[in-house]
């Protein structure tokens, strides 16, 4: 079987997460090019938020939900992720990559934080095409709490199991989960009650490093794999060799 791969680009990757909305564009056209010479036949990306849309998500309280008469920040969140995303497409399109960028506000659907459903059928006809559909955390909405922030890491379990990707990388500014400043090489949910795991100082709505490995566990549950190392590295995680970051297992 060839590789279908998603790969989830962190916010502080891609953005400087200390500054006000600040894309870091040298470190998006080295991911571009790393991405350009892919030969796998079916790559996903999506991307987290940084200083783009954590700052807007937190300032209107999107994570306790919204009522009527209270929707400013669904805009404004949905804004500053989306000019990003479109940030983001540029890059690879003019590495040469066929991006395309696909907002989860428009195809999915949320209840209680959590995703209900995502339309897939159009990425899988992208995919067929041989594009790179670019997706990203955004602002839901949720049909309990009115709308609600679904993070990338939430977007990557789901599609992951959605579109059947055999391989799941998260490229970090880290060079994996760092238990007491040394790399973890496994995570299974047996050795993650052990582990002593730090969080990002920066506005971070969504969970920092805890929330993204509760969500590969979850995908390891369901029997998928995946790996977590510093963007540096994107490239030998690309050529399926070794990235010297955490592998998360089902144990
Ligand atoms: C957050 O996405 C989306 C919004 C705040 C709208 P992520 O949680 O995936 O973003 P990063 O990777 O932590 O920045």
């Amino acid at each position: 079987m060839s590789d279908r791969i998603i790969l989830k680009l962190g916010g502080s990757v891609i953005t400087d997460k200390g500054a006000d909305c600040r894309v870091n564009h040298a470190a998006l056209s080295g991911i571009a090019a790393d991405i350009a010479v892919v030969p796998a036949t079916g790559i996903v990306v999506v991307h987290g938020a940084g200083s783009c849309g954590h700052p807007e998500a937190r300032k209107y309280r999107l994570d306790q939900g919204v009522a009527a008469g209270q929707t400013e920040g669904i805009a404004v969140t949905h804004r500053a992720v989306s000019a990003l995303n479109a940030e983001v497409v540029a890059a690879l399109r003019s590495a040469g990559v066929q991006a395309l960028g696909v907002h989860p506000l428009h195809a999915g659907v949320a209840d209680k934080g959590r995703l209900v459903a995502f339309e897939s059928r159009h990425l899988e006809k992208m995919l067929a095409l041989g594009m790179v559909p670019v997706i990203h955390g955004d602002v839901v909405m949720d049909l309990s709490r009115g709308a609600c922030i679904v993070s990338g890491d939430q977007l990557v379990r789901y599609l992951a199991v959605a579109l059947k990707c055999n391989r799941v990388g998260l490229a970090t500014d880290v060079p994996g989960v760092l238990d007491g400043g040394r790399v973890v090489p496994e995570i299974t949910p047996q050795t993650m009650y052990t582990l002593q795991i730090g969080n990002s100082s920066y506005t971070d709505v969504t969970g920092g490093m805890k929330g993204k490995i509760d969500e590969l566990l979850g995908l390891a549950a369901a029997g998928t794999g995946s790996d977590i190392f510093e963007v540096s590295r994107l490239g030998d995680f690309l050529a399926g060799k070794d990235h010297g970051g955490t592998k998360v297992r089902g144990g």
